[in-house]
């Protein structure tokens, strides 16, 4: 999908946030049957940082900081954004939705507000909403967030799901730009397939897990994976999402200053990279310190890009990302 309309849009802040716990593959070592080196050869996570629950960290205050640091990059006030969409699977409660506490901690009110939930394409997908919303002239100003704080949701004795797991937040202010035109997304795909999704979930009971389905001495409540059949399915994926993109829109990688990609698993990027042919420079990678924050990921790079000089202003930026549905997502932007 393409857009087309006599104004733009801006990505006029960025901010992210990260919880305190450094969780590292040594302290791994101490909990489960595995090696610093196996951790780092198959998953590229040297550490991640995980929430600590008894200073209060949750997704919600990483939430909270990751859209204030975007809200002062802009220049804006929450009562300036009309519409916050957080992106989100570990939003603390069912109800109401963070986004809706959020609008009330950062004075926003009455903007519009709404979880969405497309596990690891969270950002993603939200990114092209607000984008889309924005584009159909309704709204001027929308913050989105993508957070996931998945270790509450981890089996710290299983040693397959939890190594590769961190919490993190990252979020942009997109504004109207009736001067700019060119500026924002100019192509976007949110896709996804529900046949697979007992390769990745997270059953709340007992009977949402299928028969015979693997891990099953992971608790109930916590995050399983089939992690041969996630492979499989992200290491084609995220090629053909990124072939996809530069086809449609005509670009070759070097037009494209950052592809910035969800951190699933160094092999899973480092794959795509050497078959389609992008160089280092432009493949931002932090699942070594951050690990795969899940809908955390891509906002989070997106902000360490930015915050480093190294997206501007007149850049060409893709953002991939895939995940638990199966889902998958593509965003490419004019910033
Ligand atoms: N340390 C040491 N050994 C481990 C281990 C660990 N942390 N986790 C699993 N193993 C063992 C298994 O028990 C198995 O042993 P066995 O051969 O004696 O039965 C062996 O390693 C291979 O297990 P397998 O699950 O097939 O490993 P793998 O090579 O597929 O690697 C993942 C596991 C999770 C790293 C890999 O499947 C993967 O990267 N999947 C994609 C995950 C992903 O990206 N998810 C996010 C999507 S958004």
């Amino acid at each position: 999908m393409t857009h087309t309309t006599p104004f733009g849009v801006r990505l006029a802040g960025t901010g992210s946030a990260l919880p305190t716990r450094v969780l590292t593959n040594a302290d791994f070592e101490g909990m489960v049957d595995t090696t610093s080196e196996w951790i780092v050869k198959r998953t590229g996570v040297h550490q991640r940082q995980i929430l600590d629950e008894s200073k209060g960290e949750c997704a919600f205050e990483l939430e909270r900081l990751a859209i204030t640091r975007a809200m002062e990059a802009a220049g804006i006030e929450g009562s300036d954004l009309d519409l916050l969409i957080v992106g989100s699977l570990t939003s603390e409660m069912r109800c109401p939705s963070n986004a809706c506490r959020l609008v009330e901690a950062i004075g926003a009110q009455p903007a519009g507000a709404f979880d969405l939930n497309a596990a690891c394409c969270g950002f993603v997908y939200s990114l092209n909403v607000a984008d889309s919303l924005i584009r159909s002239g309704r709204h001027r100003a929308i913050g989105v967030i993508g957070c996931d704080a998945l270790s509450p949701f981890l089996d710290y004795e299983e040693r397959t799901v939890s190594i590769l797991f961190g919490d993190a937040a990252g979020a942009v202010v997109l504004v109207r730009d009736d001067e700019h035109p060119e500026r924002g997304c100019i192509y976007q795909k949110i896709e996804s397939d529900g046949r697979g999704w007992e390769n990745l979930y997270m059953p709340s009971r007992e009977s949402d897990v299928p028969p015979n389905a693997p891990h099953s001495d992971v608790r109930v409540g916590c995050l399983r994976m089939n992690g041969r059949e996630v492979y499989k399915f992200a290491v084609t994926k995220f090629q053909q999402v990124i072939e996809d993109a530069l086809e449609q829109t005509g670009l070759a990688v070097d037009d494209v200053a950052q592809f910035v990609c969800h951190q699933s698993n160094i092999r899973i990027i480092e794959s795509a990279k050497a078959k389609i042919g992008l160089p280092d420079e432009k493949v931002y990678i932090n699942i070594d310190r951050c690990g795969n924050s899940s809908a955390g990921s891509v906002g989070l790079c997106l902000d360490e890009l930015v915050r480093a000089g190294r997206i501007t202003s007149g850049d060409t930026v893709v953002f991939v990302a895939f995940g638990a549905g199966l889902t998958w997502a593509s965003s490419v932007w004019r910033v």
